[in-house]
């Protein structure tokens, strides 16, 4: 699909780590090349032209984020370095003061670094408590499981829509209503959703949502943090300086900004801003239902040219979404990775940040391929053909 407005598939490669970034199509590249040759300036800070037209077009782009995610209000719309970094500000600058000890917050095992790490430091600083829902047969959240670890004191739930390695979609709306009945919160992690599958916060009724750029064809180092306005009025900002406050005074007295500059300390990455903007044009005009189909039919494929191997293990069969991982059977998923490579494609190999899948999957480390919209079923035929060969593995990478 649209191959030819993508630089990097001329580069020879066949690739299939999209779950870790994806390639840029040439609208993309163009819109960060425009602002640092035809319209460079600082944002929200000068009065003259050029510096008002890159306001214009920063603050454009959070309406078409808002519109993107079926948010209600732009202020909602507040601009990270990225997952971890929205992640970060919602644990450390709104929970670490929503939450009392011994409040419980749910994520499971399937959950990336980042929806981990900012819960367990909390849980070191203030007490609260973190459990894992288990998952089913196939590493799943069920409805069902996620009803009987809800107890009187659990607070947060916190989930990723689409786990980075099991690639199952949650059914976060339905989980949504549940914490939402016991007086809670829900977070979601949609670094892996966003990009491939409708998202519409208002349907799902979601309080707060991360997600990067660069995982749906904007540049690296920009992200979004969605929060709904009356959680995002009470978030404390974890970074303070230039662009984010209206008056400091000698004697101390300081006033913030509103909404949203207020949570958008110093010198924005504003051809980020303006490459994700582009990235979603980009993406609205192929249509994300088109988007996750074509990823669905290339994953059937893969599945169904993967099980054709003896001696492959496949540890996510009934994955949801483009995203399969497996093993050459009694090879390290490393080498299996170098193999792959010596023939240009490119997987992931290892744990993949999720580091507690291993309790779920019964292995440590696994090769990745996670699909976006230019990949080929012909790219799919050269990996199998390689695999099919995978005998001489040692003697291609030794
Ligand atoms: N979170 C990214 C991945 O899953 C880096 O590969």
């Amino acid at each position: 699909m649209n191959r030819e407005d993508f630089p990097m598939l001329n580069e020879d490669y066949i690739y299939f780590d999209n779950g870790a970034t994806t390639f840029k199509p040439n609208q993309v590249i163009q819109s960060v090349v425009d602002y640092y040759t035809k319209y460079t300036a600082n944002s929200h800070r000068g009065d003259y032209d050029l510096s008002q037209k890159v306001d214009y077009l920063y603050e454009s782009t959070r309406d078409v984020v808002k519109n993107f995610i079926k948010a209600n209000n732009s202020k909602e719309i507040i601009f990270t370095s990225g997952t971890t970094m929205s992640l970060n500000m919602i644990v450390f600058g709104f929970m670490k003061y929503f939450l009392k000890p011994g409040d419980e917050v749910l994520i499971t095992k399937a959950e990336h670094a980042s929806n981990v790490l900012p819960w367990l430091e909390l849980e070191k600083e203030i007490g609260i408590v973190v459990k894992y829902i288990p998952l089913d047969d196939n590493h799943k959240v069920t409805v069902e499981n996620v009803k009987n670890s809800i107890t009187k004191n659990t607070k947060v739930i916190s989930l990723a829509y689409v786990t980075n390695v099991i690639g199952d979609v949650r059914p976060i709306k339905e989980i949504a209503s549940l914490i939402h009945a016991n007086n809670g919160l829900i977070v979601v992690d949609g670094a892996q959703s966003v990009p491939h599958i409708k998202t519409d916060v208002t349907y799902d009724d979601i309080d707060f949502l991360a997600f990067s750029g660069h995982k749906m064809l904007a540049p690296t180092g920009i992200g979004v943090l969605y929060a709904k306005e009356k959680y995002l009025e009470l978030m404390k900002p974890i970074s303070y300086g230039g662009g984010m406050n209206s008056r400091f005074e000698s004697n101390k007295e300081v006033e913030y900004k509103e909404l949203p500059l207020r949570l958008e300390a110093g010198t924005q990455n504003i051809a980020g801003v303006l490459g994700l903007q582009a990235a979603i044009k980009y993406i609205e005009e192929i249509g994300i239902d088109k988007i996750h189909e074509h990823e669905i039919e290339l994953k059937n494929y893969l599945l169904t040219k993967l099980k054709e191997i003896d001696n492959i293990e496949i540890y996510n069969q009934e994955s949801d979404s483009g995203i399969i991982v497996f093993n050459i059977k009694n090879i390290f998923s490393e080498d299996t990775s170098r193999y792959l490579n010596h023939y240009h494609i490119c997987v992931r190999a290892g744990n993949h940040c999720t580091k507690m899948v291993k309790d779920e999957i019964g292995i440590k480390n696994t090769c990745r391929i996670s699909f976006y919209l230019y990949n080929t079923k012909e790219e799919i035929d050269k990996l199998i053909e390689v695999l099919k060969d995978n005998k001489k593995i040692y003697e291609v990478i030794l």
